[in-house]
């Protein structure tokens, strides 16, 4: 099932028709697709993935980790402690953890086959005091289970959100908007192949439900239009590459704006990167999947024990930080994603009414922590970070 978190730009009227057009939405892909459509979208076979060079033996950092001085700083880590770092990704936060004290074990969890195959590498090159683990924040608490690591025994938890750079570079992997390639944006790869890709998405569910993900997960504004133009595309041909997506998405709007939206550096960006944003959201169901990984952490961590969160946008900010002000997101509703309108109480945990019972976060820092200046300068994918630490 699929929630909607971070409606921002809804009235609760608005916001009911979407949240019931995503369940839909997810109903109707689970339903009405062909094992022929999901094989035939979603790009290269195993075999042929498996050919590719590695991007871990071409030299250069698979991915660049974000705000390392200021993760190592609150975690704190001392000898001999168990660090889980629920997002392993490149392995560089990994490595500076490994770096920072004796004896430091890392639980290593990805849910992507590519990560865990580089936290094998570093597991040998670091006498086992890696163990990877591949796997969805949701199975986390099944695989540690699995390795007899006892709820309430990790020290300290580093989850660093979103895709890493090995998955948005990499053309075949179908998450880029500047490289052409099968629209595919799962993170799990080809762990579960009837799994929707993007292409599935785009070609199966209606034009309303279409709309429903863009405003969900890419705050779209103009999601009606885009959602008509696939839709209408779609008739003459499937969509099943990045870059006819992304033409298709450009065609809705004049020659003129195509580039006209800005990031947070100014420069000018694309005007599919919300509908890419939604679409990879809704693909990896990221935020459920976020919300899952929060309240495990809580089952594995240490009383005392340090959590480190980094975000690289507002949906997913916004539900750490209400998170960890305790408040209730088990049953979702506008309430809880969106911005508080004036006059509207926060609700806090209650012990009967939550399953994230005798949960007491300590903020180490209450204030958002981002990057430097210099850092963004040398790593502007980092821009957008967002890091959240507490006790
Ligand atoms: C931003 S990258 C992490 C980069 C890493 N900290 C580093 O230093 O290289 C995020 C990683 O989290 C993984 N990931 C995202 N959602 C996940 C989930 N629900 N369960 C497990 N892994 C997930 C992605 O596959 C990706 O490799």
């Amino acid at each position: 099932m699929i929630m909607a978190f971070g409606l921002s730009v809804c009235t609760i009227s608005v916001w009911s028709k979407t949240h019931s057009a995503l369940l839909k939405a997810r109903g109707m892909l689970r339903f009405s697709l062909p094992s022929s459509v999901v094989n035939f979208s979603c790009g290269s076979s195993l075999d042929e993935k498996s050919k590719k060079v590695s991007p871990f033996t071409s030299g250069k950092p698979p991915h660049m980790p974000v705000m390392v001085k200021e993760v190592l700083h609150y975690i704190d880590i001392q000898p001999g402690q168990v660090v889980l770092d629920m997002t392993f990704g490149g392995g560089g936060h990994t490595k500076a953890i490994l770096n920072m004290a004796h004896d430091v074990t890392v639980l290593a969890l990805d849910r992507d086959p590519t990560a865990i195959s580089l936290a094998q590498q570093l597991a040998k090159e670091h006498c086992d005091r890696v163990k990877p683990l591949l796997g969805r924040f949701s199975e986390l608490e099944a695989l540690l289970s699995n390795m007899n690591v006892k709820p309430g025994s990790i020290d300290a938890v580093l989850l660093d959100a979103g895709c890493s750079s090995m998955q948005l570079d990499e053309a075949d992997r179908g998450f880029s908007l500047s490289k052409d390639g099968p629209l595919d944006m799962r993170m799990d790869g080809e762990r579960y192949p009837d799994m929707p890709c993007a292409a599935d998405v785009v070609n199966t569910l209606d034009q309303q439900a279409l709309a429903s993900i863009l405003v969900a997960y890419g705050e779209e504004r103009h999601a009606r239009k885009i959602a008509s133009a696939i839709v209408e595309a779609r008739r003459i041909n499937p969509i099943t590459r990045t870059q006819q997506l992304a033409s298709v998405v450009a065609g809705s709007f004049p020659p003129g704006v195509v580039y006209a939206r800005k990031d947070r550096l100014q420069r000018p960006a694309h005007v599919a990167t919300k509908t890419f944003q939604a679409l990879r959201i809704f693909v990896n169901d990221e935020l459920n999947e976020l919300h899952t990984g929060l309240c495990a952490t809580r089952t594995a961590l240490k009383p005392g024990g340090r959590l480190c969160v980094i975000t690289f946008h507002s949906l997913e900010d916004r539900l750490v930080k209400r998170f960890l002000n305790g408040e209730d997101l088990s049953n979702l509703d506008q309430y809880h994603f969106s911005p508080r309108t004036k006059g509207t109480k926060k609700k806090k945990l209650s012990d009967e009414n939550t399953d994230c019972k005798n949960l007491h976060w300590v903020h180490l820092r209450r204030k958002v922590i981002t990057p430097e200046k210099d850092e963004v300068k040398n790593n502007p994918r980092g821009r957008s970070g967002k890091l959240r630490v507490a006790l």
